[in-house]
């Protein structure tokens, strides 16, 4: 399947890595549905790409809540009838803190949003896929995902979890032509950042002299990955997890 005329869904799309990757794939032809709980953020971009001539619509859902995820999926189908991508990219970094230090509500929340949303939405990808002939999805994992990090204990579990459900994901569908990966972005420059920096602008030079390239990365850099590992070009590539992080994990 070639991107041009087929059907993504991006969540998370309203800011950071999950926009820059649906930008990427309406410029690259295809039919855009993005998905975030920031709705007026996701509506705007969505107007800037349609104003573009660009295939794109936004849809509300709330990937930590599974009613929300299927009302989502019931909409997709009823409206486009298809899906051919996927990109499973919402999340949180949650509260970065020692768990023993931690509250437990902390620890539903992230899970639910971090890592149960990847279930819940592979559960209605994988038919749909299938359906199409055949397609690709790429859940959103970080180097926290292959590494611990101080003070990111829960944060680091999700991420961990995400890349073994990924992996064994794409065992049990990679004879109906899905492909599965996983994506292990290093430190980026999006919100996620910028609120971990917050009023500490010595803490971005900090990350920044850390990481191995000299500086972070760029949500236009993590969207073109995504977007190659959904080209036929990368028809041999399943259930890895691919780091995008500068060298970091190199170390
Ligand atoms: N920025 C980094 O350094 C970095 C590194 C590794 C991995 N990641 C991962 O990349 C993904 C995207 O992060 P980002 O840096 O673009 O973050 P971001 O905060 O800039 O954007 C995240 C988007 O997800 C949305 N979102 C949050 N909770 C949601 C929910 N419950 N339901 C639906 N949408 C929700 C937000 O509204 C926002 O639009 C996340 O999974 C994150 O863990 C980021």
């Amino acid at each position: 399947m070639s991107i041009k005329g087929s059907v993504i869904l991006v969540t998370g799309a309203a800011n950071g890595i999950g926009l820059a990757t649906a930008k990427r794939f309406a410029a690259g032809g295809a039919r855009v549905v993005m998905s975030d709980i920031d709705r007026e953020r996701g509506e705007a971009e969505v107007q800037e790409l349609r104003e573009q001539s660009y295939d794109a619509r936004f849809a509300y859902c709330d990937v930590g809540d599974p009613d929300s995820i299927d009302q989502l999926f019931a909409h997709l189908d009823s409206e486009l009838g298809r899906l051919d991508f996927a990109f499973n990219n919402a999340g949180i970094e949650g509260n970065l803190v020692p768990i023993d230090t931690s509250d437990p509500s902390d620890w539903d929340r992230i899970i639910a949003i971090n890592l149960s949303s990847i279930y819940h939405c592979m559960r209605h990808e994988i038919p749909m896929l299938r359906q199409a002939g055949g397609g690709a999805i790429i859940n959103c994992s970080s180097i926290a995902g292959l590494v611990g990090t101080q003070g990111g204990g829960m944060y680091c579990a999700t991420k961990h979890g995400v890349i073994g459900i990924t992996r064994a994901t794409a065992l049990d569908v990679a004879r109906d032509k899905i492909r599965v990966n996983a994506i292990c972005p290093g430190a980026i420059d999006t919100l996620m950042v910028q609120r971990a920096v917050g009023a500490n602008p010595d803490l971005r030079s900090v990350i920044e002299e850390m990481q191995p390239i000299g500086r972070m990365g760029t949500a236009e850099e993590i969207a073109s990955a995504v977007y190659w590992l959904c080209q036929p070009d990368a028809a041999l590539v399943t259930g890895i997890a691919l780091p995008l992080d500068g060298g970091w994990t190199a170390r």
